[in-house]
Parts: C-alpha cells; structure tokens; sequence
C-alpha cells in the first residue's frame, strides 16, 4: 500500500506510545524502510507486518489495532491532512455513506496508481443503511469497522456498527450495518 498508511501507522504509534515504542514495533516487524514515502507504494505485506508487530508489543488484538487505525485514519490522516476533500463527502453521515461509493475516485487524483476500495450502498432508510465492502485484499474487515466509527466521530453522530456478512465466513464481501 501506499506510504502514507504505513506513516499513519508510525504517526498513530508515535502519538499514543512515543518514539521508542514505534522504534521497537518498527524493528520487530522486520520492515526495513527507516521513512515511508507517502506517494510511493510498498508491499501490502509490510502493512500487515506493522500492524501485526503493534498488536504484539501493545498486548491487543490486530482487530483491535484495526479499529483504532480506522479512526485513526478518519480523524487524523483524512480530516488533518485532507480536510476538504473529507467535507466534500456531504454534510453529514448518512450523506457521506451514501457517497462513499464515489470517494475513492477523488483520492485518486492525487494517488492515481492506488488499488482502492470498493463500496456498494444499500437497505437504506431514515436511520440506517448497509455498507458493502468489497476487496482484491483480506483481513481490512475491522480496519473498515473502525473507518465508519470514525466518521460517527467526525459527523457527532453516535453510530451502532454490525457486520452482518463477512468474507472470513466464507460470504463474497462484508456487509456493515450501520444505524445512527
Ligand atoms: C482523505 C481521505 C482518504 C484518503 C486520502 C484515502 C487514501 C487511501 C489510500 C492511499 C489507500 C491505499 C491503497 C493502495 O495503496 O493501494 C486507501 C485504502 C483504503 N481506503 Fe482510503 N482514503 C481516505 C478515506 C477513506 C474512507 C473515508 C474510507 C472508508 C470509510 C476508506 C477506506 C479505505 C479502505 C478500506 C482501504 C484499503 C484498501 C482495500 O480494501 O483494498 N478510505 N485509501
């Protein structure tokens, strides 16, 4: 994936745990890039790698690493360093989701060679609606968990999240049901 995820993940750490736990989270995954370049792609793998070496040395989960990494993604990366690109989304939650669809497709005038996300929208109504995510990757389910509850933070809206399919289970995609 590109740089800029994995200096997410690096600022994430940084953030919360300090230099030194990202310096040792950094060495046990064996990743060996000192900087991510955030226009440059890396192997998926490293991705996985950081986050996999996080879960290890904070003592959780890597679903919960994922979580987190989604808001992460959302408040931080999305609102701090693109701020007008994330408004243009709509105005509020359920517009934005009803958006999403298209979302990828403004990313990719300034990363133009990323391999995106897909997301359908359906089911939906005056307080819900279903997310379907769709991927050439695996293991993202929780890290796209975390992306819808980050934009419940950004919108002020509490958000109730529940994944209704899912790939591991064998079904072709997940499916989120979200309800505000
Ligand atoms: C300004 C905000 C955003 C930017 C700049 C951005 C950019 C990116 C980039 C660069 C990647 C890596 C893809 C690659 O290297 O091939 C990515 C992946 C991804 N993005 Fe976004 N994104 C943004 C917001 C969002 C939002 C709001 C969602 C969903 C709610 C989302 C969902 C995802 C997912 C799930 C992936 C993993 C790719 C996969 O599933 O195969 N992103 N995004």
């Amino acid at each position: 994936m590109y740089g800029i995820v994995n200096k997410a993940i690096q600022g994430l750490v940084t953030e919360k745990f300090g230099v030194e736990a990202w310096e040792q989270i950094k060495e046990k995954s064996g990743v060996k890039h000192d900087t991510f370049l955030s226009n440059e792609a890396y192997p998926d793998e490293d991705t996985f790698k950081l986050a996999g070496a996080a879960a290890q040395h904070l003592n959780i989960g890597v679903k919960d690493v994922l979580v987190v990494f989604g808001e992460y993604w959302v408040l931080k990366t999305g609102m701090q360093h693109y701020g007008s690109l994330m408004r243009s989304g709509g105005n509020k939650l359920k517009e934005f989701l009803i958006n999403l669809p298209n979302f990828h497709s403004r990313v990719m005038l300034i990363y133009p060679n990323i391999t995106p996300p897909e997301f359908k929208i359906s089911d939906v109504s005056e307080n819900t609606l279903r997310v379907h995510y769709y991927s050439t990757r695996s293991g993202l389910t929780y890290f796209v968990y975390g992306l819808l509850q980050g934009l419940g933070k950004m919108y002020n809206t509490a958000v109730q999240i529940q994944l209704a399919d899912e790939k591991e289970k064998g079904k072709d995609h997940d499916v989120f049901e979200v309800s505000w």
